[in-house]
């Protein structure tokens, strides 16, 4: 154990203070002489990204609201301790998630990567996967700290909740991550809460966070997020990210030697850093190590049983699993070749391998029916890639790297690269940013193309800085002399520019990209469309007629859901909802198969007969996608978000996200399921709903009131069919009078349990005073209200089978 007080002792003011920024986007400043080492972070919550500059690869694992959908604390516990070890593989002492904002409307861009609308399932997962994390010495950070629920001018805009539903809903994860998951780091977030900045909130950072909920670790400011240098040391604040410092550094030693910020509190910040560093054994081990990418068949099997775990069967009208003896079997739709494993943003990362949905069939499937495809329609946002294969440089863009503006002298550095989206996180100009100087560079990307088809090719490009686009020596888009702001890259990069020309198979040309960067974000996008042989969409509603059975597999991509902005359509994109009713209408037999990461319009429920809702599923989806649709996994996931009819149904519809900045939460506690059952509005599909290839009778409760406020409920849970299943059963408490406005019902227990074929097995669900308790405004506290309680144990929020009342018989403060 290192005597940290006695360390601060031998530190300069200076010292102390170059302990409180960056040294770069993810290490702190260390001060060698002093023994004092650096702390590496690294994104993110779906994986262990690393520090983007080493390109090596990452188990991807399925997103939040998938992890969300499997309701089973233990698993989620061994995702922890996998992503710990994936941590120490690339030597980092600090994950930046869980993410555990709360889902307040479904278009939210960052919706897939929290775990659920509900405060309590959110913050019982975040204590698992933390207390996961942490058991292998990396250090978990619950962010972002708070109320950062829209992508809609999220360095800007104020999230306005009052005391009680701050407490209740936004804080409550925050609460139980802190005091239940002892997490070590909070990330502040960038928005704003009741006007003030949340890296500067006195009230958040210090009275409820440190002193009031004891937590001992240190605030980081989210990316960019501290922007006043005074405010955010005094209100909170602890570190300051990425680096090199922007308001602290020199501007906060003039602060404290002024006495605008007390040197007693710059010890506590770096007292705080530093019990992080001692946390994950960063003293002895001074050095960081080269990143690893470890690619390890035990996180296989676990990312392949959370994928098909949080997988949620929807509808099932006896579709599924498939029957064994299908001749023809089509898969069909635009994310069936390519699914869409992550999200977009700081989430994403560069996976070890993907498994696809087609892959896997025909692989799995393959030898006992014939496997037919097709994709239906297209859904990019962006235009996709180049196909590398047709350039005559099979490893990719020829990428030369140039210090100045020229594109043709002081060549610094030459590789190949493939895809359309080149940026820091997928390791594009890595070594050129390794390099400490900030250069002006000039990147050139080059290939001869040779088309396989003639006719008219869009193309498409964007960055952060300029860019044009030439064929064959001729410009074809300029996005360099003039320049609109678009909403790629976190809403940095240029709005996108198209050009359209006509190429010939079988011709060579050379196609070049120019662009130019000055700063240390470098991102520029490439793609094209070229023209289709057939028409895709009717050629799909052939496929479908000529099947036995259908798997339509729809969904988004990282473009429509990520990180820097929120959704602007509820619709799936592009023409699916049409492709899906006439696929439909085509063949009867359809499996509807949803690769998104929130809620989506189904205008075509009705005709469905089953629905699965997948969720971006991580590396091994296509493997768990065929273990749910063949029977080899029974389905167990269940929704941690209300599914609505409409988007007008939703709890914020009517000010989210507000006007001139101010996103006022009107909806107060009624925030997802509560909404729709105190306003008796019904939900498509409801919180906590999901079928199982089995089916499941709740009887015989009984409930115990004990001492101190301590309730037992004892149920017995059957499973009336014939193969064994997992039930994850919920138990609601509300008020045996509902209070008007706040809900009639909240979760506030739940367990998920494997019952054999016809088995009975009884179960228990502990509940303790705070399942009682509401915030209260006027003593500042948690109390009890005395009377009637409802117990309410179901299946999911709507499908109540067990009831009983319990009298509470004296008010209480719960401590
Ligand atoms: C995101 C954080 C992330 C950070 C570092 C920010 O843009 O909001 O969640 O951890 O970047 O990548």
């Amino acid at each position: 154990m290192k005597n940290i007080d006695q360390i601060i002792k031998t530190l300069t003011l200076d010292e102390k203070v170059s302990l409180l920024s960056g040294f770069n986007s993810w290490y702190t400043n260390k001060i060698e002489k002093k023994n004092i080492p650096s702390i590496k972070m690294s994104d993110g919550p779906n994986g262990v990204r690393g520090d983007s500059n080493s390109g090596k690869s990452s188990a991807c694992f399925p997103c939040a609201i998938s992890i969300g959908s499997t309701w089973d604390l233990s698993l989620i516990k061994d995702i922890g301790i996998a992503l710990g070890e994936e941590a120490q593989a690339k030597d980092v002492d600090v994950l930046l998630g869980p993410t555990i904002n709360i889902h307040r409307h479904p278009l939210g861009g960052r919706h897939f990567e929290s775990f659920s609308e509900d405060p309590f399932l959110t913050g019982k997962i975040a204590t698992n996967y933390v207390q996961g994390v942490q058991s292998k010495n990396v250090a978990a950070c619950l962010k972002h700290f708070v109320g950062n629920d829209t992508e809609y001018e999220r360095h800007s805009i104020s999230s306005n909740i009052d005391a009680q539903t701050l407490r209740e809903i936004y804080l409550l994860p925050f609460e139980m991550g802190i005091k239940e998951g002892n997490a070590k780091v909070v990330m502040s977030a960038y928005n704003k809460l009741n006007n003030i900045f949340c890296s500067s909130h006195q009230d958040l950072l210090i009275k409820i966070l440190k002193e009031e909920w004891g937590f001992d670790g240190y605030v980081v400011s989210d990316w960019g997020a501290a922007l006043e240098t005074i405010e955010n040391a005094n209100g909170g604040l602890d570190l300051e990210m990425p680096g090199p410092s922007n308001v602290w550094g020199k501007a906060l030693i003039d602060a404290v030697r002024i006495s605008e910020v007390s040197e007693k509190l710059i010890d506590d910040k770096v007292k705080r850093i530093l019990t992080v560093a001692e946390f994950s054994n960063r003293f002895q081990k001074p050095e960081i190590k080269a990143e690893q990418a470890i690619d390890q068949p035990k996180h296989r099997l676990l990312l392949r049983k959370a994928a098909a775990d949080g997988m949620v069967l929807l509808k099932n009208e006896g579709s599924l699993p498939l029957k064994k003896n299908i001749k023809k079997l089509a898969v069909i739709g635009p994310n069936a070749l390519e699914a869409q494993i992550i999200g977009g943003g700081s989430a994403s990362l560069r996976p070890h391998y993907q498994i696809h949905p087609l892959e896997a069939v025909q692989e799995r499937l393959g030898h006992e029916a014939e496997i037919l495809y097709s994709k239906g329609c297209h859904t990019h946002k962006y235009l996709p890639k180049i196909n590398e294969e047709l350039m005559e440089e099979k490893d990719g863009f020829l990428v030369e790297y140039f210090d100045g503006n020229q594109f043709d002298k002081n060549l610094i550095l030459e590789e190949h690269l493939t895809g359309s989206k080149f940026w820091v996180f997928e390791g594009f100009a890595k070594d050129v940013l390794s390099n400490e100087k900030r250069p002006n560079i000039s990147v050139k990307f080059s290939c001869k193309y040779k088309p396989d088809i003639s006719g008219l090719h869009e193309f498409e490009i964007f960055g952060i800085g300029k860019c044009r686009l030439l064929i064959d020596g001729n410009e074809l888009i300029d996005n360099w002399t003039s320049m609109d702001p678009g909403e790629a890259f976190f809403t940095f990069g240029s709005a996108s520019k198209k050009g359209v020309i006509n190429l010939q198979k079988g011709e060579t040309y050379k196609i070049e990209v120019q662009y130019n960067f000055e700063g240390n974000f470098p991102a520029v996008y490439i793609g094209c469309q070229t023209p289709d042989e057939v028409d895709i969409f009717q050629e799909a509603l052939e496929t479908a007629s000529n099947a036995d059975e259908v798997i339509l597999i729809v969904g988004t991509n990282s473009d429509w859901e990520t990180e820097g902005n929120d959704r602007a359509d509820f619709n799936l994109p592009a023409n699916q909802n049409k492709l899906i009713e006439a696929i439909l209408e085509a063949n009867q037999n359809t499996i509807v198969v949803i690769n998104t990461g929130s809620p989506i319009h189904m205008p075509w429920e009705k005709k469905a007969k089953a629905i699965i809702q997948t969720w971006f599923a991580g590396q091994e989806f296509g493997n768990a996608l065929v273990d749910i649709l063949s029977g080899e996994v029974n389905p167990s996931g269940k929704l941690p978000t209300s599914f609505p009819v409409k988007i007008e149904d939703t709890p914020a519809y009517k000010h989210y996200p507000g006007k001139d900045l101010q996103m006022n939460y009107e909806e107060k506690l009624l925030v997802g399921h509560r909404w729709y059952e105190a306003n008796s509005i019904k939900p498509l599909f409801c919180f906590g709903h999901g079928l199982s290839y089995t089916s499941f009778n709740y009887k015989n409760l009984e409930v115990a009131t004990g001492s101190d406020f301590v309730v037992t409920c004892k149920f017995e849970i059957q499973n009336t069919g014939d193969i064994s299943g997992l039930e994850i059963a919920q138990c609601y408490v509300g008020p045996a009078s509902p209070i008007p406005g706040e809900p009639c019902k909240t979760l506030q227990g739940f367990i998920k349990e494997e019952i054999g074929a016809h088995e009975l097995k009884k179960v228990e669900i502990k509940l303790g005073p705070r399942n009682f308790s509401f915030w209260s405004v006027e003593t500042n506290a948690w109390q009890i209200r005395e009377g009637s309680y409802q117990i309410l144990i179901g299946s999911s929020s709507e499908n109540i089978l067990l009831q009983a009342n319990i009298n509470l018989e004296q008010a209480l403060e719960v401590r």
